[in-house]
């Protein structure tokens, strides 16, 4: 039987592998999840009553959301992102990974070139791969900040987007709005995409801000902005998030999506519309915990400079750790799991070959196994690191 040779050139995810050896390593506590420790307000739940009441909701619905959570997003987009329609189009998702597997899918012919910061966030890289294009991958800086010199230069006649991802999946870096602002510049002048990430928008710490590239004026034609509450709402396996686009990749998404999906789960959709009504307030108080937690871990890894270096991360709920041995990543991991019962993922799931990383995720933590966990992390590097 023939299988898809584009299929085996597609990375396998690492996190199964790293989820096997925690489950092998009973008493792991894991700083790999890349999720909220929480789940939906209570006016999301409440919302599925309006779902059931109507018998009419157990039918297909509009490929592009329902009106009701479309308006909702508007008002969010407007109030809180700066980004109003005019020209542009919401079209709701299952999830931000849908929204840029449709993006990529609706702007590309097989072949082409996508630009993606390095390190990635290794859905984005599969995402390109099965779509048949190219993965161009332009290193961040120290920081992991964005360059937007060396972006420029790595446009081909071939590429068709420029994504970013802030705040950061794998870095918890939160890009300056001045390097974003060039990037999309730099897009438009070159006639391609930018494709904007904003899953982790509420999340930023230490007086960091947020920034839509979306907002900034005659952005609407070039730039997707993608957006989740898987996070901020604790909404992960509801699979809701939406992709605002330009007019004109309505119908091509919109064909994208009905053939993959039809339309996305209306019960989650009036869920979202409890949620949202909930609003980023529901967020922020939970973010106290995970505030706190950051904290305790950079307190902790100060200890061990020596070993590790700890980029600034003011978003997201990741670090993602530098250390100065040269040794294999995956080995660490399985040595830190199995010897010192603590989980985090390795640096070449994101793209990372060149020295060792460690990432840290800590959004999941409660406070009581928070310190714990960190404990063990600080503690396993100094015993793997000085021996
Ligand atoms: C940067 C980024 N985008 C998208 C997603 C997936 O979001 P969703 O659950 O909305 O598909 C994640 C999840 O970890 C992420 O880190």
């Amino acid at each position: 039987m023939y299988n898809s040779s584009r299929m085996k050139s597609v990375q396998s995810p690492i996190i199964p592998v790293v989820g096997e050896l925690i489950r092998s390593n009973p008493g792991t506590i894991s700083l790999g999840q890349g999720v909220a420790y929480y789940g939906p307000p209570q006016q999301a739940i409440e919302a599925i009553q309006t779902f059931l009441a109507n018998p009419e909701n157990h039918k297909y619905k509009l490929v592009q959301g329902i009106p009701e959570l479309l308006k909702v997003i508007e008002q969010k987009l407007e109030t809180e992102n700066g980004i109003t329609l005019d020209g542009r189009r919401i079209v709701v998702t299952a999830g931000a990974n849908m929204g840029f597997m449709n993006a990529v899918l609706a702007i590309t012919d097989p072949g082409d070139q996508i630009i993606l910061q390095l390190p990635y966030y290794f859905n984005h890289e599969m995402a390109v791969v099965i779509a048949d294009c190219k993965a161009v991958c332009v290193p961040t800086d120290d920081d992991y900040q964005l360059q937007p010199e060396a972006i420029a230069a790595a446009i081909t006649g071939r590429t068709r987007a420029v994504v970013t991802i802030s705040p950061n999946n794998p870095t918890g870096a939160v890009y300056r709005e001045s390097d974003l602002r060039q990037v999309n510049e730099i897009c438009r002048r070159s006639g391609i995409y930018h494709i904007s990430d904003e899953a982790y928008e509420y999340f930023t710490y230490d007086g960091a801000r947020h920034f839509s590239p979306g907002s900034i004026d005659g952005s609407g034609r070039h730039t997707i902005s993608l957006f989740s509450l898987s996070k901020a709402y604790g909404f992960a396996s509801w699979r809701i998030g939406w992709m605002v686009i330009p007019e004109q990749l309505y119908m091509p998404i919109k064909k994208i999506q009905d053939t993959i999906l039809i339309c996305p789960p209306v019960i989650s959709q009036w869920a979202a519309v409890g949620a949202m009504k909930a609003g980023r307030q529901y967020c922020r108080d939970k973010m106290q915990m995970t505030t706190e937690i950051r904290q305790i871990f950079l307190d902790e890894v100060a200890g061990i400079a020596d070993l590790v270096t700890v980029p600034r991360a003011d978003g997201a709920f990741y670090f993602l750790l530098r250390v100065h041995e040269d040794l294999d990543p995956m080995e660490l991991v399985r040595q830190l799991i199995e010897r010192h019962k603590v989980a985090v993922i390795p640096g070449m799931t994101f793209g990372m070959e060149d020295k060792c990383y460690l990432r840290v995720a800590y959004g999941a933590l409660h406070k009581d196994t928070a310190a714990e966990g960190i404990g063990r992390l600080v503690k396993g590097l100094k015993q793997i690191l000085t021996t």
